[in-house]
């Protein structure tokens, strides 16, 4: 397997997603199937692996850690902050977001994962009411103290990134990106390529769709987040069809996946790496697969160039996810925590 730096960190070119061994993506595989999965995806070569406290709040760090505690010297590993404070943190001394609000959760977050450091720590928001440059200055304290080697944040701006940066320099930023989900396109990614600063794509498939293995018929059960992101609403993705139809095109003559094109189209420069959700040994296989696929510079210009005259129907924000809670109430009675809007 190929590798990329973000900033001095080694990875894997493509990482995996644990979130959706969890929560988020519908039926979930037994621990034992994720946890297999897990290891298959390292025997692949796969070295990079995401998570965060808030996933199923706690559990799938719990899992990740049980998975990977075998091979744990052998991979990078990341999770992530969250901003708002999760059942059992309400009563932290000097509040979530704080020093000891920060350093509580990561320790939290070690002993769940069965390790002694966190390769990469996130910011999984940077919430309005803080300052970019005092967080930076908080995971600043945790690499000092030697529990994370570097730190990032998810979904900032680029006024957030300058800002937190020059106080702690960031390892890399996690957030949305695909073909379908660009808004990061001309101002963050080349900021980040700028800062050297590596630049995590989660969604990279947006959800699945792009694997062109979805269709305005397949039907998302139970708490499933596809049931509240508008992206997956039956007239959106029948809007969206002319994307999908040109990417299974252009993976036809490229003899490769749809998967596959959407994964090497998010990764030709080099300072990113997508993070796909998988959760079985064929689309493990198929989109790893994806890093040997290169696109010359003259297929990357002429797809984007189809794809910006392409509109993408549809989003994936904080607030529709929000909307979980309640249908979650709806189904099970009880609620979970999300984050709020941020800008
Ligand atoms: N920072 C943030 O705010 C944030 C937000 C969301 C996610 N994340 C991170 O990013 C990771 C990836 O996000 P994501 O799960 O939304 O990414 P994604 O890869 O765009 O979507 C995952 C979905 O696509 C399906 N899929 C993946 N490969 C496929 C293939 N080859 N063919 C058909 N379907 C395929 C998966 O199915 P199966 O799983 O059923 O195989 C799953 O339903 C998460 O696991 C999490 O670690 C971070």
């Amino acid at each position: 397997m190929k590798t990329r730096k973000l900033r001095d960190l080694e990875v894997s070119a493509i990482g995996m997603g644990c979130m959706g061994f969890s929560t988020a993506y519908g039926q979930t595989p037994t621990e034992a199937e994720s946890i297999r999965l897990m290891r298959k995806a390292h025997e692949m070569g796969c070295t990079f692996y995401d998570t965060a406290e808030i996933y199923a709040t706690y559990r799938n760090e719990e899992l990740v850690g049980k998975a990977l505690k075998p091979i744990r010297n052998e991979i990078i590993l990341c999770s992530k902050f969250s901003p708002v404070a999760l059942p059992g943190q309400e009563n932290i001394e000097g509040g979530k977001l704080s020093l000891n609000g920060v350093r509580t959760a990561v320790e939290e977050s070690l002993r769940r994962l069965q390790t002694d450091h966190l390769d990469l720590y996130y910011a999984h928001r940077v919430p309005q009411e803080i300052d970019a440059e005092e967080m930076a200055l908080w995971f600043g304290t945790l690499i000092k103290e030697g529990k994370i080697l570097g730190w990032g944040v998810s979904e900032a701006t680029a006024e957030q990134i300058s800002k937190a940066n020059a106080v702690t320099p960031l390892t890399a930023v996690q957030s949305e990106y695909s073909m379908m989900a660009r808004q990061w396109e001309n101002n963050v990614i080349p900021l980040c390529h700028e800062l050297g600063i590596g630049f995590v794509a989660y969604s990279p498939m947006a959800g699945g769709l792009l694997s062109g293995k979805y269709t305005s018929q397949t039907e998302y059960k139970g708490d499933d987040i596809r049931r509240v992101i508008s992206r997956y609403k039956p007239e959106n993705v029948i809007s969206n069809q002319p994307i999908i139809d040109f990417v299974k095109l252009y993976a036809r003559n490229k003899q490769c996946t749809p998967a596959q094109i959407s994964l090497a189209w998010v990764m030709k420069n080099e300072h990113i790496v997508p993070i796909p959700g998988m959760r079985s040994e064929q689309r493990i296989a198929e989109n790893l697969g994806a890093a040997e696929i290169v696109l010359s510079d003259e297929e990357y210009a002429a797809l984007t160039k189809e794809l910006d005259k392409l509109k993408v129907y549809g989003e994936r924000t904080d607030e529709q996810i929000a909307e979980l809670g309640e249908l979650r109430t709806k189904l099970y009675g009880g609620s979970g925590v999300h984050f709020k809007k941020q800008t």
